[in-house]
């Protein structure tokens, strides 16, 4: 498939969009500062927090999981069955997932949780924390995907 260029201009901190790539949706998170500390928050709860499972691209292998931290760019499909996670961006018991959730993603089919880095939680049926693709920037709100 044919790389596809998504234009993160117009996203808010906060928001997220998604693109199509290859029939699959990828997401682009413009995570706040305080969604980039609650990575600190999920690192012990979450399978793999240094991402050594191959998942990422070798530039996406830190902590936040991409070029830039503000940005996210990851598969928006659930590494158990295929699933598509729902956003759950809200934290603490407004959530609806418990006093202790940082804000991330929860997979509708079997309950699978990820933190806003895309990392799957521990003990989850998802095997691995969501696939981040290929991609590079080609201006500071151009990102080529694939
Ligand atoms: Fe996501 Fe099973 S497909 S938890």
């Amino acid at each position: 498939g044919a790389p596809v260029e998504a234009d993160v201009g117009k996203l808010a901190p906060g928001e997220m969009m998604t693109v199509e790539w290859r029939g699959k949706p990828v997401w682009i998170l413009r995570r706040t500062p305080e969604m980039l500390a609650s990575l600190d928050q999920t690192e012990s709860v979450v399978s793999d927090p240094e991402s050594n499972k191959q998942m990422q691209p070798e530039y996406a292998k830190n902590k936040t999981r991409s070029i830039k931290p503000e940005y996210l760019v990851a598969v928006g499909i659930c590494t158990h069955l295929g699933c598509s996670p729902s956003e759950k961006f809200k934290v603490g018991a407004e959530s609806g997932m418990g006093d202790d959730w940082h804000g991330g993603f929860l997979c509708p089919c079997h309950g699978s949780r990820f933190d806003l880095s895309g990392r799957v939680y521990k003990s989850m049926p998802a095997p691995d924390n969501l696939e981040i693709p290929p991609h590079k920037y080609l201006s500071d709100t151009k990102i080529l995907i694939g």
